[in-house]
């Protein structure tokens, strides 16, 4: 059967103000490109004309310049769910000029399912080859799944695919698709490890729900990583002899547990580091985004096998993939995000989630989400998928940033994300705060231990003003957030006097 070929303008015109888009992709990896800077070309041309148009968008994950950014810019987002993190989106969700929810991945394709984010319309889907079969197609994806299964499923119009010739023929055996059932039919997921396979390695769908083929040839916009920084290294080496402590304790399996490492520059070279500590047994990585340091320790041996939703790579490092492609079908899966974030998987197969944080407050909660509180950095990702149901939960962030002008570790932290319920260690390159078996109070001591050397005597005051107050955690209500006001006001969080903060 012929699909029908269109161009990705044509596509946009059959997109109308108010419809509801479910897109493949997880962060900028597998995400289509040409058809949603068509829409937001549409849209800065329906604006001209006085005419209403903004689009609802559902991912998996971020996306990447040509869907967030180009779309933000051209105003063509009514409301989008759930994380992302790209810069254009950042400024015009922090302008409050669109309705955004983050949520846990994990929840992206049941929130949908249930309905409570409304319908889809369309989906779009980045594929890397199409096979025909009576009237099924069966749709290989590319770098990531995210919600695709899910989308596709519910897309009421129809369904778009961009066709990547970057991917095609290249990708087929590393997905294992499998979507849950629905409630009150729910069975168990069933995985004991990283590597079980449940799924198929395409998406089935009725041929007729294709109602156009977008040809491309364009490499995911993936951003390249910060080269490890002296800061990045010590904190990558302090977690790696966190573990090494933990397993010679024996707080941890001989046989060692998964790993989840999170998104960014400090997650990449503490993964790195692990990889190059060699006491440290090879080791399974069960984990959302599979960054550029993975692929090498699956090449090199150290990661036994790896279980993601995304290749969040370089397209260098794909290029590696794809020259070792028969190595990394038997090393590598590529999984739905409610499959690669499953709590019940993650709680039986025994993770240890490394994750990183903005900011972590004195008894260990932490925001990794909102500058300040306020402003939209990136969403909370799977950073509470995995840290809810690991065996361990480690946060890691360098002591400062912004030169030195502020601190990572706060009296209290101006939004949370995780708190300390499940965090168990907070980890800086000045050391390793371990929380677990301890009041409060001490958690305090241990988490100003890890601050910047600057910073211990300004939370040492901030204690010592606290205890007045009294409590099982103290806190100066009216001064909780001084270092905060103090860096809004003056550009540093150095505050070298408290009193104006302290009310009685
Ligand atoms: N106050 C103000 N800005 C801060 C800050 C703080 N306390 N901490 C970090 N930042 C800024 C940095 O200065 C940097 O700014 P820049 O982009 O202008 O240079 C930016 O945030 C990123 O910080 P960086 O130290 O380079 O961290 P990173 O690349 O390792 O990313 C997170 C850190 C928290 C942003 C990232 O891990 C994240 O998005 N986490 C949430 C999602 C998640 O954990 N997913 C895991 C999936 S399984």
């Amino acid at each position: 059967m012929e699909l029908n070929k269109l161009t990705a303008q044509e596509v946009a015109e059959m997109i109308q103000d108010g419809d509801d888009i479910g897109l493949s992709g997880f962060t900028p990896a597998g995400v289509p490109k040409m058809v949603p800077h068509a829409i937001s070309e549409k849209a800065l041309r329906e604006h001209e004309a006085g005419r209403p148009f903004k689009i609802n968008v559902y991912t998996g994950a971020s996306t990447g310049q040509s869907c967030d950014g180009d779309l933000t810019n051209a105003q063509a987002i009514h409301f989008r769910a759930p994380y992302t993190t790209n810069k254009d989106f950042r400024r015009h969700v922090n302008a409050d000029e669109l309705e955004y929810q983050d949520m846990n991945l994990s929840n992206m394709a049941t929130q949908l399912r249930q309905g409570n984010l409304g319908n889809v319309d369309w989906a779009i889907i980045e594929v890397s080859d199409i096979d025909i079969i009576g009237d099924k197609a069966q749709l290989y994806l590319t770098a990531a799944v995210g919600i695709s299964p899910t989308v596709c499923r519910m897309a009421k119009k129809g369904i778009f695919l961009e066709y990547n010739l970057h991917h095609a023929g290249k990708m087929r055996g590393i997905h294992d698709v499998y979507e849950v059932e629905y409630h009150p039919y729910r069975t168990p997921i069933n995985m004991t490890g990283p590597m079980d396979r449940i799924g198929k390695p395409y998406i089935e769908i009725p041929v007729d729900k294709i109602r156009g083929v977008v040809e491309c040839n364009i490499a995911d916009e993936a951003r390249s990583f910060t080269a490890p920084s002296d800061t990045t290294d010590q904190i990558g080496q302090n977690v790696a002899n966190f573990l090494l402590d933990n397993l010679r304790n024996g707080l941890i399996p001989k046989t060692f547990l998964n790993i989840q490492s999170g998104v960014g520059s400090t997650a990449n070279a503490v993964l790195g580091a692990m990889g190059n500590c060699e006491e440290i047994p090879n080791f399974g990585i069960y984990t959302e985004v599979l960054q550029n340091s993975a692929v090498e320790l699956l090449l090199s041996g150290r990661v036994t096998g790896a279980s993601a939703c995304s290749l969040t790579i370089t397209d260098a490092e794909l290029q590696k993939i794809y020259a070792n492609i028969e190595f990394f079908k038997k090393h590598l899966i590529l999984r739905p995000s409610e499959i690669s974030n499953n709590p019940e998987v993650i709680a039986r197969i025994g993770v240890c989630a490394m994750n990183t944080a903005i900011e972590a407050d004195i008894y260990g909660h932490v925001n990794s989400t909102k500058i300040c509180g306020t402003k939209m950095m990136n969403g909370i990702g799977g950073s509470a998928d995995f840290t809810n149901n690991a065996y361990l939960s480690i946060f890691s962030c360098g002591s400062t940033t912004k030169e030195g002008k502020i601190s990572s570790i706060v009296p209290f932290c101006s939004h949370i994300d995780h708190t300390s319920h499940f965090v168990d260690a907070v980890i800086t390159e000045y050391g390793v705060a371990d929380l677990r078996g301890i009041g409060d109070m001490e958690r305090a001591k241990r988490m100003i231990a890890i601050a910047h050397p600057d910073y211990r005597p300004m939370l040492n005051e901030y204690l010592t003003l606290a205890a007045k107050y009294g409590g099982e955690v103290h806190h100066v209500l009216s001064a909780a957030f001084a270092m905060h006001d103090t860096f809004r006001r003056k550009g540093d969080m150095h505050l070298t006097d408290w009193s104006e903060y302290i009310k009685d």
